[in-house]
């Protein structure tokens, strides 16, 4: 009697050393530990105890126990291993396909005023300028001053300045002083000729509205030699609206002041008229201002270390976000400092 179970052991392990997969192991586990409905051949062998005599049973029953163990000892054992060659083959088996489209990161642009910078120093580099950077905190000195208005000068008013709790610190209300810094740096004394243009940030103590900002961007041109004439000024103006706004933009010069040019002029170019925006935007006109310039003031010259009999210079200081509005059809200045991610991510 032992001796079938003896063979009903050798049996199973027999057949458990050749299963490959998880469908043959579950076939196996039927056959010999049953499924709900069918029973197993070790419950069958159970079931003939009732046929022993009483001496043979314990015997029986034990050595039954003994198989049962032996074979859920061998069973976890090829699961284990059945489980690890299946991935293996899986892994072998799978490629992945780098050609499939990625999840993009998230990423970054430029600011649309960034964007703007960007082209007209790129067109003014085109017309030989080179770009030169100045400080945002200024000298009262610097920004007015040397720049032809002295302390309690009533064009000092044309700017509502940001003071700084140190006397005589304040943010600049305009590009204009680096005109002082560009000459005396690179000038050589008032020897060599100047082309450069200084972009950056500039402050006013002002009301917002749809058309001003109390921050806001320049670009301040400057250009010393010996024979430089208004001509010279509106040539590059012409120029850099052409190349700016495309060849059919108009221009147009309006007398005006500044302490520090003389004769001083403001740039316009033209916006239209077509909507209410429009009007709101060129206050009636049409034409939206893009620059204030002219020929450098002779003190200023000599500020700077050159001597205004032999040298002069044209001057201009415009504002880059104007003109992104005009280019990129932005009807309020006040969207470009807002950091809102819904006007930011449009450019
Ligand atoms: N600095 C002047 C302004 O901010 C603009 C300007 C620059 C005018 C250079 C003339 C020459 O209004």
């Amino acid at each position: 009697m032992l001796a079938s179970l003896d063979d009903l052991e050798r049996q199973a392990l027999d057949e458990l050393a050749g299963v490959e997969t998880h469908e043959a192991l579950h076939a196996w586990q039927a056959k010999y530990f049953g499924t709900k409905r069918s029973k197993g051949a070790l419950e069958q062998a159970m079931a003939t105890l009732a046929t022993l005599s009483p001496e043979e049973r314990p015997a029986f029953g034990k050595r039954v126990n003994e198989v049962k163990q032996t074979l859920l000892d061998a069973l976890a054992k090829r699961q284990a291993a059945v489980k690890a060659a299946e991935l293996e083959k899986a892994l072998n088996a799978e490629t992945l396909d780098v050609t499939l489209p990625g999840t993009p990161p998230p990423r970054g642009r430029l600011h649309p005023s960034t964007l703007t910078l960007r082209r007209i120093i790129q067109i003014f580099s085109r017309l030989g300028f080179e770009v030169y950077r100045s400080p945002e905190v200024e000298t009262d000195e610097m920004n007015f001053g040397l720049l032809n208005m002295p302390p309690e000068h009533p064009a000092r008013d044309m700017w509502d300045t940001f003071y700084t709790t140190r006397p005589g610190v304040l943010l600049r209300t305009h590009t204009s002083p680096g005109q002082i810094r560009v000459m005396r740096e690179r000038g050589a004394n008032g020897t060599r000729p100047l082309r450069v243009i200084l972009p950056g940030m500039v402050y006013r103590y002002e009301q917002v509205t749809a058309r001003s900002e109390m921050q806001f961007n320049q670009v301040e041109g400057l250009a010393i030699g010996r024979n430089i004439t208004f001509a010279d000024l509106k040539g590059t103006m012409a120029e850099f609206a052409r190349q700016m706004f495309g060849s059919a933009a108009r221009i147009r010069f309006r007398c005006s002041y500044f302490p520090f040019t003389e004769p001083s002029v403001e740039v316009d170019v033209y916006w239209g008229l077509a909507t209410e925006r429009d009007r709101m935007i060129t206050k009636g006109t049409g034409w939206l201002e893009i620059a204030g310039a002219g020929m450098v003031h002779p003190t200023v010259l000599r500020n700077g270390g050159y001597d205004p009999a032999v040298w002069s210079g044209f001057a201009f200081g415009m504002g880059p976000e104007r003109q992104a509005m005009r280019l990129l059809g932005i009807g309020d200045i006040r969207y470009f400092w807002q950091n809102d991610l819904r006007f930011l991510e449009q450019f």
